[in-house]
């Protein structure tokens, strides 16, 4: 399972982000992977930077049991818990942990959940339409597509999927009521107007943006990140960094309108002079180097085709 589960992105660049030395008290480096997925990002992070200890959160209880597996040899200092992180703050206060050093989140899915078809994310083989990363809670895209109006459906794939066809296609599914995988991709395929099958189905399956759409939806992706970007930052200690991995535009642009929004400067008072050094400072900064987030070498993209399109985001704690 160790290497086959999922190849981590941006490793070097991750470990580098997460590396530099806090300035407040935290003796005991304390970091978060709230991401686990097979292990890989944990694993070098608990090997390059330690005696540090991790804990791991991935709402997918295939991914708890494979890092859980892959992470063992570091006993104690690694600790794994089944949750959203969504609900990072719940998990957090069970543990009595207030603030950490280090905060990761490598978002989307793994190349496990890709590759199992009986979880339903791939339109490459058949199985039940399901596309939950946690199959312990909540309804199932098949489900869900069952509970939609039209214009519920097209703004979801509008929205999500950023699919040109949305209506047309919406339309052709609540008719369809499709339950399986192959049976959304033939709707999708038929529905779709011919211009656009002939330009999309050259590069990809004409049913990559609905499957994309209805993904982010049935795991409420945006609402979990959202999330994230309000409770991660106030976690960290002085000095403590929160390192995002986006794999698409909807997931960077909420990260950077955040990370932008956290490192301005309270405005002070109005009409009330204020010496420039008592002036109210941002509580939070992009560090040097990471204004635009930082993307794989090409020699990563060679080697892991999948890295091409994400794109790391860091925010430290500066005040
Ligand atoms: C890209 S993989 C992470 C791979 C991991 N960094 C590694 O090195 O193997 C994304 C993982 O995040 C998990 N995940 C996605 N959204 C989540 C959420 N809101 N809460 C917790 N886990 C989530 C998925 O279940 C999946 O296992």
């Amino acid at each position: 399972m160790q290497g086959g589960y999922h190849q981590p992105v941006l490793v070097e660049e991750v470990c580098a982000a997460l590396a530099p030395p806090l300035t407040g008290g935290v003796g005991d480096r304390l970091l978060v992977d709230v991401t686990l997925g097979g292990g890989g990002h944990s694993d070098a992070l608990l090997e390059r930077l330690a005696p540090s200890r991790l804990i791991g959160l991935d709402r997918d209880p295939d991914a708890i049991a494979a890092a859980t597996d892959r992470l063992s040899r570091h006993g104690a200092r690694f600790h794994a818990i089944h949750a959203p992180f969504g609900e990072l703050n719940g998990a957090l206060d069970h543990l009595g942990v207030t603030e950490v050093a280090g905060i990761l989140a490598d978002l989307g899915v793994s190349s496990h959940q890709l590759d199992t078809a009986a979880r339903g994310f791939s339109f490459q083989t058949d199985a039940p339409l399901d596309m939950r990363m946690d199959p312990t809670r909540g309804p199932s895209a098949a489900e869900l597509l069952g509970t939609l109006d039209h214009r519920q459906l097209t703004t979801i794939l509008r929205e999500l999927g950023e699919e040109p066809d949305a209506s047309r296609i919406a339309r052709a599914i609540l008719h369809g009521r499709p339950q399986t995988t192959f049976q959304l991709v033939e709707i999708v395929t038929a529905a779709m107007s011919a211009p656009q099958r002939r330009t999309i189905g050259k590069r990809i399956n004409p049913a990559t943006r609905t499957f994309q759409a209805l993904r982010i939806h049935v795991n409420d992706e945006l609402g979990q990140l959202d999330r994230l970007l309000h409770d991660a930052p106030e976690r960290l200690a002085l000095g403590g960094r929160l390192a995002i991995i986006t794999f698409h535009s909807l997931e960077d642009r909420a990260v950077k309108r955040r990370f932008a929004e956290l490192s301005r400067a309270p405005a002070p008072p109005p009409g009330v002079p204020i010496p420039a050094a008592a002036l109210p400072r941002a509580r939070f900064r992009v560090p040097d180097g990471y204004r635009h987030g930082q993307t794989p070498t090409q020699a990563e993209q060679d080697l892991n085709p999948r890295s091409r399109s994400s794109r790391l985001r860091v925010l430290e704690r500066a005040a």
